[in-house]
């Protein structure tokens, strides 16, 4: 709940990463906005993104129309356009019916080195699009040994971010980048450390930073998520293995409390 007492809907976000053809994908995606057409708002109590790998975008665009099921991308490219090979821009993405982009995950920030400066350069990007970025970051195993998470999660986070950051135009995702993939989860405790750090950040440097939604992801599945999605400043998930499966990815979506 925030100080005004209105409790914050919470977002699950599916990333798809690079898995799906287009006839599995119309499949999942096809289930996913049956069964969110179908459901009361009592059975639904949060927002529902799929982000699916680029060349899917426009086709899901269209099985996911009037249903309560939204479309993410993975990553954009911090121009709106130009000679840039085989990037894909802001403007683009929502032109295909994107109402949110991934920035930042921590397999962009390996695979392509990309920094804090970049994933900032990004989300203005998105922004500038209309699109809601979601800001991932999260130490990795060698940091949490070294006792430095909270250190690496308030740099990674003032440095992130842009200036114009809103409650409305920005999600943060924090994924340990050690609980990616693994089955690996933090505790409870250690959630609630990073996540009550968060929202401190968020209230002196976000607008309306109260209202920040602050996922959890890193090896959410439909037998963690109820323990997890009820953990204090946690608003939501970001799922990367169990949603490509719309019974579980429908199972962590019925999870929030
Ligand atoms: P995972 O991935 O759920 O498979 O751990 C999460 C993510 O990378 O966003």
């Amino acid at each position: 709940m925030t100080p005004d007492g209105n409790a914050i809907r919470p977002l699950i976000a599916g990333n798809w990463k690079m898995h799906g053809r287009r006839a599995d994908a119309t499949a999942l995606a096809g289930e996913l906005a049956r069964r969110a057409r179908r459901a009361a708002s009592a059975e639904l109590r949060c927002e529902l993104v799929i982000c699916p790998p680029a060349p899917l975008l426009t086709v899901l665009a269209d099985i996911v129309a009037d249903s309560p099921v939204r479309l993410g991308a993975q990553d954009c490219h911090l121009s709106a356009s130009g000679a840039h090979t085989g990037d894909i821009s802001a403007p683009m993405l929502a032109d295909a019916g994107c109402r949110y982009v991934i920035v930042g995950h921590s397999e962009r920030r390996t695979d392509h080195g990309e920094g804090d400066d970049t994933v900032r350069a990004k989300a203005e990007a998105a922004h500038a699009a209309g699109l809601v970025a979601i800001v991932c970051l999260g130490e990795t195993e060698a940091q949490r040994a070294a006792g430095e998470t909270l250190a690496v999660v308030d740099r990674q986070f003032r440095a992130s971010l842009p200036a114009a950051a809103t409650a409305a135009n920005t999600v943060i995702a924090y994924e340990p980048v050690w609980a990616i993939g693994t089955g690996k989860v933090p505790t409870a405790a250690e959630i609630a450390e990073v996540h009550a750090q968060l929202r401190t950040l968020a209230r002196g440097r976000v607008g309306d930073g109260d209202r920040l939604r602050l996922l959890y992801g890193g090896s959410v599945k439909p037998g963690n998520a109820a323990e997890i999605l009820r953990i204090a400043n946690v608003n939501g998930a970001l799922v990367g293995g169990a949603c490509l499966q719309a019974g579980d990815f429908w199972a962590i979506a019925r999870s929030c409390p």
